[in-house]
């Protein structure tokens, strides 16, 4: 059957009420799998036929649950308002959001902080901004939650203050339109259609990519839904943008949906059968989040510029008998793209010398790594046999305790050398040191950290505050002071305070 078909039908279906929901959720089938036999998606004249039938005969006929699912082969690279055409009854530009704002609110669960990045994805792809600004909003949209009765009577009492929003609306704006977003969609389907008249758009958790072409829909003034489930959609290629510019975390989805059907919970039913999203793209998502990382760390004066790389060993052999997952060329790859992005920062890292089957030459290649990177902070360690780790039941200490300290005290010494040289380019510079307290080893010596997190000594002595001139001041946890470096060793930095400063007073020193 032709999908256009289909498009009449669902407009016809959704003015017609409940009894043709079958209809409805058909069409989805029809424009969802193009692969199905036609005999699962009837024509419009035998389906107005059906409906005079008996429900129960019709029911026997119809589709079965299965029918709603997609098929787990379904392709997930694209995006179908991206690649592929329109439905025939919209024009591609229709898909397109023509700089509509969209106001987005979340409730429940973090699946729906993430489903709502997802939705606002795909959405800006299409074309649509976004408003934090409800008054400003063309479009809103609820992610909602059905997890119990009361997550839902709040979103009624949130349609009925937004039903003000959309009959106040001035005529010269284009029409307000409304959409309900993921569990309360797929629990109550067209009830709410029914009951809210004033919602325009319904999308379940499997939905979103579908949310173009039901906005587009919604725009000739129509209700449009899909609340299909699917077996394989995972928004794998959907890289979430973090809606909330002053968020603290992000999410890495890495699975939706349960299996689990708890007696009490209403998830199995609203978000589908449990699947897996692929690895690679995981991977992807955790790939871009710590570029930011390191981007934030470049740009933010508040940021310490420190990262722990723990190597364990320069032995691309070792470190495969270690099951570390990364070759000696990745990790000095990666050492070089940090250098790259963040320029100046410190590095440091834990070594194991003496792991099981670990050679002279394994340890020459532990010794050249030190060497290559020039650590500025490091962590060594004889390796010492753990009762239950793999390496007790699978490999054999087998390197001798003499040489275990022996090869120790060499990487000790080569990390110290270097470490020395690299924290001695600080000398003559003025860094702006975070104050923690006292020095350990002289009462009359403070402490703190510099940028790179390594530590600063110099004497506690009164100094110029630089946001009160000619007032003197002694330094206390927590200040920021300017210290001019007199010497390095592999271990700390000391010098002579110069003022306490803040940060942003002090973002002009090295
Ligand atoms: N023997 C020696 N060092 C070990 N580490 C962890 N397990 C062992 C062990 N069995 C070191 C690693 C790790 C750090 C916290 O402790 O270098 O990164």
């Amino acid at each position: 059957m032709h999908s256009l078909q289909c498009a009449l039908q669902v407009q016809r279906s959704l003015r017609w009420g409940p009894m043709a929901s079958v209809s409805w959720l058909s069409l989805r089938m029809c424009t969802a799998h193009s692969s199905l036999s036609s005999t699962t998606c009837p024509n419009p004249e035998r389906q107005e036929d059906g409906a005079r039938k008996d429900f129960s005969s019709r029911l026997a006929t119809g589709p079965t649950l299965q029918h709603f699912l997609r098929s787990a082969s379904a392709p997930q690279e694209k995006l179908s308002s991206e690649m592929e055409d329109p439905p025939p009854y919209l024009m591609k530009d229709e898909l397109l959001g023509s700089q509509r704002k969209v106001y987005l609110e979340t409730y429940g669960c973090q699946m729906n902080v993430n489903d709502t990045e997802i939705a606002w994805s795909i959405l800006q792809k299409s074309g649509y901004l976004r408003t934090s600004n409800l008054q400003e909003a063309d479009v809103i949209l609820l992610v909602t939650c059905s997890i119990r009765e009361k997550a839902e009577q709040t979103i009624w009492n949130r349609l009925h203050q937004l039903k003000v929003l959309k009959t106040r609306r001035l005529r010269s704006r284009v029409p307000l339109r409304i959409g309900i977003l993921g569990c309360m969609a797929e629990r109550l389907k067209e009830e709410i259609l029914n009951r809210e008249k004033m919602v325009d758009v319904l999308a379940g958790p499997d939905a979103y990519r579908d949310l173009p072409r039901l906005l587009a829909v919604a725009e000739s003034g129509q209700q449009a839904a899909n609340v299909l489930l699917s077996l394989d959609e995972t928004y794998a290629d959907v890289m979430p943008v973090q809606t909330s510019p002053s968020a603290t975390s992000a999410f890495v989805s890495i699975m939706r949906g349960c299996d689990n059907m708890c007696t009490y919970c209403i998830v199995p039913f609203t978000r589908g059968r449990e699947r897996s999203r692929p690895v690679a793209s995981i991977l992807e998502e955790v790939r871009k989040l710590s570029e930011q990382v390191l981007q934030l760390i470049h740009e933010r004066e508040n940021i310490c510029k420190q990262i722990h790389l723990p190597a364990q060993s320069g032995s691309s052999r070792v470190l495969e008998a270690m099951r570390r997952g990364y070759s000696r060329e990745a990790y000095v790859e990666l050492v070089h793209h940090i250098r790259e992005s963040i320029p100046g920062v410190s590095l440091s890292s834990d070594f194991i010398a003496g792991f099981c089957g670990e050679t002279e030459e394994d340890h020459v290649q532990t010794v050249s790594l030190l060497r290559e990177v020039q650590y500025n902070m490091g962590f060594l360690f004889a390796y010492s046999m753990r009762q239950k780790t793999r390496a007790y039941h699978r490999l054999k200490d087998d390197v001798p305790e003499e040489v275990k300290l022996r090869r120790l005290e060499e990487l000790i010494t080569v990390f110290r050398e270097e470490a020395t040289k690299a924290n001695q380019t600080s000398v003559g510079c003025t860094q702006l040191v975070l104050v923690e307290g006292l020095s350990k080893r002289s009462a009359t010596d403070l402490c703190g950290r510099n940028d790179g997190n390594l530590k600063v000594i110099f004497p506690d002595a009164e100094m110029e505050d630089v946001n009160n001139p000619g007032h003197r001041v002694r330094a206390q946890p927590g200040d920021y002071v300017l210290v001019q470096i007199t010497s390095a060793s592999s271990q700390t930095l000391k010098g002579h305070v110069l003022c306490r400063t803040t940060l942003k007073d002090s973002s002009a020193y090295c």
